[in-house]
């Protein structure tokens, strides 16, 4: 946690109470890729403010919830007649997205992946594979999930690995009939923005195609543009039957949501979903500025060019920072892994650093990563060319630690 308090903020600019400016490169955890109180955001909320703020969309419904539903299913790479509904976490989005997958194939299995996030509510806890902080001294947890080791490079895991641990769990734990999903993210968020293998994607396709199991994409973080396309799933063949979103789709509002197959998301009997404050006005009037921006600000591009400004900046980084193992990632979903230059182990201390440096200088940085090892880069998709370049300079200086 930061050391000062927020006072107020726009597109990339974070103040502090103080008056100190700090660049924005964690925008609330990947929530902000159309940057703080975007004009058209605050006019969209602004009129939905003077319309009204809560109904409960089961109670009474709104236009808006549907019109972005249809914004959505329109959106979504997934083929066929789609359906979204909305929540307000992207916990509560992956909760719902299992319990439609089980309603779906009656069975209780999930398989998820080591490094995965999924939240912090029990399900999302048990399908998360990172004990600390996110799981140590909260358990039991719900039963019926099974983790696979996700490929990594620089850590030598392979698509080959993952599907031997996945033929494994089928004789020793689990029957492949009786999996309900097997849930991933395409590109991992606080794992440490590992990209998975298009070959991973395309066998995990062929699994639940072979044994009736529903794919279950989590796009909360690597959702709305982050990675060059509206969803990361944009970038491979194969797609899910069931994606789930949150973060960014309302920048800054609480908002998340389930898009996918209408015949699985109609399996859950009326009533089984939903939530007092899911799908809020709100949140939705939001969604559909961040949409609408996207398009006509052509964030995709944009977040394809920023992203490689950033890795060309990086590489030069890695002359004196002889720490700086890997950079990776796609479009502006890019994270620099950071290993002792001696051993080649993890090193959190090293990330540590180079994030207190930058934030000496005013880069709001985050790390993430199985070993906390790993700096992720989050700016806005907004951010002015020139603060942008002034943010490269600084972690040019910050990764300067042999000289600190
Ligand atoms: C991939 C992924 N899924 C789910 C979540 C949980 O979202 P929330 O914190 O809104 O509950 C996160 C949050 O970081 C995430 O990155």
């Amino acid at each position: 946690m930061c050391n000062f308090y927020a006072s107020s903020a726009e597109n990339s600019t974070l103040t502090d109470v103080e008056g100190n400016e700090y660049i924005d490169f964690a925008a609330g955890i990947a929530v902000l890729n159309t940057g703080h109180r975007h004009p058209r955001l605050v006019a969209a909320m602004e009129q939905q403010l003077k319309a009204f703020t809560h109904t409960a969309y089961q109670i009474v419904p709104y236009e808006s919830y549907i019109s972005l539903a249809e914004k959505i299913n329109a959106a979504a790479p997934v083929e066929g007649e789609l359906k979204t509904a909305f929540f307000s976490t992207g916990a509560e989005a992956v909760e719902n997205a299992v319990k439609i997958a089980r309603a779906y194939t009656g069975r209780p299995g999930i398989i998820a992946f080591g490094g995965g996030f999924h939240g912090r509510t029990y399900m999302t806890m048990a399908l998360t594979g990172k004990v600390a902080p996110y799981k140590k001294g909260f358990g039991p947890f719900p039963g019926s999930v099974f983790h696979v080791p996700y490929p990594s490079e620089l850590h030598n895991v392979t698509t080959a690995d993952t599907l031997i641990a996945i033929e494994r769990l089928f004789k020793a734990d689990i029957d492949a009939s009786q999996v309900a999903a097997i849930i991933f993210e395409p590109v991992q968020g606080e794992g440490g923005f590992n990209v998975a293998p298009p070959e991973l994607i395309a066998a995990i396709r062929r699994l639940c195609d072979e044994h009736g199991i529903v794919m279950i994409a989590d796009e909360v973080q690597s959702g709305f543009a982050r990675t060059g396309k509206l969803f990361a799933m944009d970038h491979y063949q194969h797609q899910a039957d069931l994606m789930t979103m949150a973060k960014s789709l309302a920048g800054g509002m609480p908002l998340s949501g389930v898009v996918g197959k209408a015949e699985i998301m109609d399996a859950p009997a009326p009533g089984g979903l939903g939530g007092t404050y899911a799908g809020n006005p709100m949140a939705v009037a939001s969604a559909h500025a961040v949409l609408d921006i996207i398009k006509d600000e052509q964030l995709c591009q944009r977040a394809d060019a920023l992203g490689e400004r950033l890795r060309v900046a990086l590489r030069d980084c890695q002359e004196w920072c002889a720490e700086l193992a890997e950079i990776r990632g796609l479009g502006s979903m890019i994270a620099a892994e950071f290993c002792d230059a001696q051993t080649g182990e993890p090193s959190a201390a090293a990330a540590q650093k180079i994030q207190q440096r930058a934030l000496e200088q005013g880069l709001l940085l985050l790390t993430c990563g199985q070993y906390g090892n790993v700096i992720r880069f989050l700016y806005p998709l907004t951010i002015p060319d020139a603060q942008f370049d002034k943010a490269l300079k600084i972690i040019a200086s910050a990764t300067k630690i042999q000289e600190a």
